[in-house]
């Protein structure tokens, strides 16, 4: 059966598992802080978003990688980023970062800011590959007891817009492409995330 991938929001009821692949994913061997109850906060609060990629067209359709990014009033910072083993180095981390800064655009947003721990090499090849710049250590930021490396993305620089695709929120997993599609990111982005016009 042809397998699709579709990003759209995550629903309150995907906040255990956003949790669970968190503490699998990025918190391992660390306490666990992203907890089921932070993550349904984040489903809730207005200035966050909280997308999720999940497979369509399998008898079991599954969430299998997520994202959280908390929008600030200059720079939107990503809290969260995970794609299950299973599914990794296939585009999906690529695609959901081209979704933030999109919505991070949308919003008049223009720089994107992360932390990630200093011991995790794929990770800091995956945010070089898309763009991002070290800009720092922050000592004992993890519980304490590892260090993190901030990054930043400045979004106006024309050079830092590699992204793929996105006027669908749908793609194949490498199988059959979904003649369906999904919602329009354009669309979508533009209800959820535009800024009023200053009244007048
Ligand atoms: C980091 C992570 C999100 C990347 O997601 P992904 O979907 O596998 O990444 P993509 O397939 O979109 O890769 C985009 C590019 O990043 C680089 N990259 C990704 N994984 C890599 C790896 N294991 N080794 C080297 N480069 C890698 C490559 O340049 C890749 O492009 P290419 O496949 O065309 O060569 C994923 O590995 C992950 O979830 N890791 C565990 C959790 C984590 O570390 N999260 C980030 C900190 S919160």
């Amino acid at each position: 059966m042809p397998v699709t991938l579709q990003i759209t929001r995550a629903l309150p009821a995907d906040a255990q598992v956003i949790a669970e692949m968190s503490r699998r994913l990025v918190e391992f061997g660390l306490p666990w802080t992203w907890t089921p109850a932070r993550v349904a906060r984040h489903l809730q609060h207005p200035q966050s978003l909280v997308l999720a990629v999940r497979t369509n067209g399998t008898s079991n359709p599954m969430l299998v990688a997520f994202a959280i990014m908390h929008f600030g009033d200059d720079i939107a910072h990503l809290n969260l980023l995970g794609v299950d083993s299973r599914w990794q180095r296939r585009g999906l981390g690529r695609r959901l970062v081209a979704w933030l800064e999109k919505s991070a655009l949308t919003a008049g947003t223009f720089s994107l800011c992360l932390e990630v721990r200093a011991r995790n090499p794929v990770a800091l090849l995956f945010y070089r590959e898309l763009g991002f710049t070290e800009t720092g250590r922050v000592p004992r930021y993890y519980s304490g007891r590892e260090d993190a490396l901030r990054l930043m993305k400045d979004l106006r620089h024309p050079l830092a817009r590699s992204w793929p695709e996105l006027e669908t929120g749908a793609w194949s997993a490498g199988v059959d492409p979904d003649p369906a599609g999904g919602p329009s990111a354009a669309e979508w982005l533009a209800s959820h995330f535009k800024k009023q016009e200053p009244q007048r």
